[in-house]
């Protein structure tokens, strides 16, 4: 049998508690994506982020305010009261909670008591999304956005799609930096037998990790062969970058073209995706997608039919996702060890800066608990 030896079984494990997993603690200072910006209307939405229950909701200046979602009073929830005047009225006692989480009302008595309000996240909406700073609202830095211009950017032609993902986010993180598995995993969407063997280049940076996919030549899928019209055998190149840019955000970018013509007299096509999730749970994970593209711009058939294409993909990654995830619950930790090859590197390089990233910001409210 080739099972590893008990030595190499434990210098395994020893390796992965270096690396981010489903029991990694979440990294509350950094920007998420809470919602897309159409589901948010003057209206209570609840919603569950890194393990805390938020309310969101749409105010009459059209900003998107979230609230922890728990009255101070006694735990009621707020999401199942009611929005009065873009403020929140609990649905127990009635107390009533303005858009930065004060309590400006307790219908019981004529004064309110100071200092008892929820806690109050800060929102960002850029294009389709809304993201959220899950630590303190003071603090939310805005340098740590992603770069997602060509979201914004009517030259692209976009469409998006949610998917609940029954997985770790740091497993779909992971999926996304090395699509090896589009060759297995896709084999019945978009990935073509060529493109697990095609050569491939890793960038590890500090909080950013990448791979490169020279795919040259190849047969595209229909997804991209229909709407580029390059339909022939061993016709196109498929150039793809998957990057990590933030634990918010993952971007693979593609570029196709004919590789049969000269250079300078071949046209280019470029689609990008951001996938972006949002840790639910340890376990769950809101999975957030926009689609873009640079050609067949207000083609409305072309949208549609790329979108249903790729999301027949995508639901392949969910489903996949999800079985790991059960395996992984349903062996014993003696037992579990996995090991990494050569095109893991960007992966195991993002899930040991998660890990880092965490162990920082402990540390530092561990030293903010114990300033006297
Ligand atoms: S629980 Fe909200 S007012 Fe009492
Ligand atoms: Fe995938």
């Amino acid at each position: 049998m080739t099972r590893p030896q008990r030595t190499v079984i434990l210098a395994a494990q020893n390796a992965a508690n270096r690396l981010a997993d489903r029991h990694t603690p979440f990294v509350m200072n950094d920007w998420y994506v809470a919602a897309f910006g159409d589901e948010i209307k003057a209206q209570l939405l609840a919603r569950t982020l890194l393990g805390r229950r938020l309310v969101f909701y749409r105010t009459s200046d059209k900003r998107v305010v979230a609230l922890e979602d728990r009255c101070p009073h006694r735990s009621m929830p707020l999401s199942a009261g009611t929005l009065v005047q873009d403020t929140v009225v609990c649905a127990y006692h009635g107390f009533r909670f303005n858009s930065e989480g004060d309590c400006i009302e307790v219908p019981s008595q004529a004064t309110c008591p100071k200092n008892v309000g929820i806690k109050a996240y800060r929102t960002l909406e850029r294009g389709p999304v809304v993201w959220i700073w899950m630590g303190e609202a003071e603090e939310a830095d805005l340098s740590k956005l992603p770069e997602q211009d060509w979201m914004e950017d009517r030259q692209w032609e976009h469409s998006k799609g949610f998917l609940s993902l029954q997985a770790s986010y740091i497993r779909l993180h992971e999926n996304l930096l090395d699509l090896t598995h589009l060759s297995f995993l896709h084999a019945k969407s978009f990935g073509t037998p060529d493109y697990a063997k095609a050569a491939f280049e890793s960038e590890i940076g500090e909080g950013r990790f990448a791979l490169l996919r020279n795919v040259v030549p190849t047969t595209l899928p229909p997804v991209w062969a229909v709407p580029t019209g390059l339909t022939g055998p061993g016709q196109a190149a498929r150039i793809v970058r998957s990057e990590f840019k933030s634990l918010g955000m993952h971007e693979v970018s593609v570029r196709f073209y004919d590789c049969h013509l000269p250079e300078n007299e071949r046209p280019e096509f470029q689609i990008r995706t951001a996938h972006m999730p949002t840790p639910e749970t340890a376990t769950t994970t809101h999975y957030f997608i926009v689609h873009g593209r640079d050609f067949a711009q207000s083609d409305a058939a072309t949208t549609r039919f790329m979108h249903d294409q790729l999301f027949v993909a995508f639901n392949e990654d969910v489903d996949g996702l999800a079985l790991q995830e059960q395996a992984l619950a349903n062996t014993p930790a003696e037992d579990l060890y996995e090991f990494s090859v050569a095109s893991d590197a960007p992966a195991v390089a993002m899930r040991r800066y998660v890990l880092a990233r965490q162990q920082k910001e402990a540390e530092a409210n561990s030293a903010v608990a114990l300033r006297p």
